[in-house]
């Protein structure tokens, strides 16, 4: 595709985003607050079922991790630590015409001098380090003393609690502490709707090791990331891996993928993959002088584990898979002309809804009844939606615009009024093919917990 049909794609996303309740912007009564997102009724259950799976395959599949839900609040000694502090910094340049706030990176030399990509002015200021940290004051007095900030990632809530964690677990290594959360982070440049927000969540799994597993187990996480993209309908073609070169990682990295999806703004990370070393725990046992050591039974030697981190962000993934979902194709309208249908075609694991219940006309009670009866059987399992206005096209076109993977409708044959064996049967119709089944009322349950495992 080329940019201008890439910039118009992304403009149609967040439109339909706002239209159908999937992402609003924060506080958009009072003009909005730049940088921060709120999700909608659809958003909120696309954001969860991702969550939700993450979590399942992260912590519940397996018998090596458990979990952990640390504060965004927490003691400034961490963040001083951890290198926060200090180092936590983009270097940013102001122009000095227009009093913009650049990235130095988003800064490029023309005709022999750096110049301002609002204005066009070469009157800059040197880079500068800029702390992305959101500082706040806990308690009633404002001063040094009271200073934290809010998390700028959730992996350190697993650093200081690891021994905590480990001796209510009773696990050995290699084993991981997996968190999803908030966290904030002063971006200079907030863009490309909510891929770099101020306010999002993290998906952080530390999974420790012994120092010679680290580099092993850095390839091990990568691939089980990509399947796991695989598992929530981004297809592996447009997810690309960089190696981080050496000059680009941090400094106690001993290796660094980042995952890398092609939005319709560009090929930009979705989740890093670092391996840590033992520089975390080794950082806080250091400046809190407690033991984080690890106990080997088999050697009985103490040592300071390593860490392998997949570190993914929760907003990012909700903007992949609905720009990955969102297509348009041409369908028949009610009178059999072809029309524009808006499809959003999300992995039915992921779809924030994934099923409509239509009786066929809402002024037939037996059928309104009978299609309430299945609302009732169905919403025990899963996100069911009922609707029974409008022509049964329109309800469909409204649902394929939603994602919904699958409508069943409720119709005379269901009543058995015309051909008794068909008593108690619906169709069911598959959003992205289009074509419909009969189904035993009966048997929906199950069929459709298959189809959306
Ligand atoms: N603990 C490691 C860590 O925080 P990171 O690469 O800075 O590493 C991990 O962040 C992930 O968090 C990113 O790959 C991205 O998905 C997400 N993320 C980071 N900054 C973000 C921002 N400003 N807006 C949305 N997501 C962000």
């Amino acid at each position: 595709m080329n940019k201008a049909s890439d910039n118009q794609r992304m403009e149609k996303i967040v439109s339909l985003c706002k239209r159908r309740g999937f992402i609003f912007q924060s506080s958009e009564i009072y003009g909005g607050l730049n940088g921060v997102w709120d999700y909608g009724p659809l958003g909120v259950e696309l954001k969860r079922n991702l969550k939700n799976y993450w979590w399942r395959v992260m912590v519940h599949e397996r018998n090596d991790i458990v979990g952990m839900d640390g504060s965004i609040l927490m003691n400034r000694a961490v963040w001083k630590a951890s290198g926060h502090e200090d180092t936590f910094t983009d270097p940013m340049i102001d122009c000095r015409s227009c009093k913009s706030r650049l990235r130095a990176d988003q800064v490029f030399e023309k005709r022999g001098g750096k110049q301002c990509p609002i204005c066009g002015s070469k009157d800059l200021t040197d880079p500068r380090a800029f702390n992305l940290m959101f500082k706040t004051h806990v308690g009633a007095t404002e001063d040094e003393a009271s200073i934290t900030y809010l998390r700028p990632e959730t992996a350190q809530a697993i650093f200081v609690q690891f021994k905590n964690v480990l001796e209510v677990s009773r696990k050995k290594l290699p084993f991981g502490i997996a968190q999803i959360g908030k966290a904030f982070r002063n971006e200079i440049n907030p863009r490309n709707f909510t891929f770099r927000s101020r306010e999002f969540e993290q998906m952080e799994l530390e999974y420790f090791c012994r120092p010679e597993q680290g580099m092993e187990l850095l390839e091990y996480w990568k691939e089980e990331r990509l399947k796991f993209y695989g598992n929530i309908g981004i297809p592996r073609s447009k997810l690309h891996v960089l190696n981080v070169p050496d000059e680009e990682r941090a400094f106690y990295s001993k290796g660094t993928y980042d995952i890398e999806y092609d939005f319709p703004f560009g090929r930009q990370e979705l989740e890093g993959v670092a391996y840590r070393t033992d520089y975390d725990l080794s950082q806080h046992q250091k400046e809190s002088g407690k033991s984080l050591e690890y106990f080997d039974e088999e050697t009985k030697q103490n040592f300071i584990p390593h860490v392998v981190e997949p570190s993914a962000g929760v907003d990012r993934t909700v903007l992949a898979l609905i720009c990955e979902a969102y297509s348009e194709d041409q369908a028949p309208d009610e009178k059999g002309n072809m029309e524009t249908r808006i499809v959003l075609r999300f992995h039915p694991r992921i779809a924030p809804i994934k099923c409509a219940v239509f009786p066929l006309l809402k002024n037939k009670e037996p059928l309104v009844a009978k299609a309430k009866e299945i609302v009732d059987l169905l919403r025990l399992h899963m996100y069911i939606f009922y609707d029974e206005s409008g022509a049964i096209g329109r309800r469909y076109r409204r649902q394929d615009e939603i994602g919904t993977p699958f409508a069943i409708t409720v119709d005379f044959e269901t009543l058995g009024e015309k051909n008794p064996t068909l008593r108690d049967t619906v169709t069911l119709r598959d959003r992205d093919s289009m074509k419909q089944e009969r189904v035993k009322m009966s048997e929906l349950t199950q069929l459709l917990l298959t189809r959306i495992a």
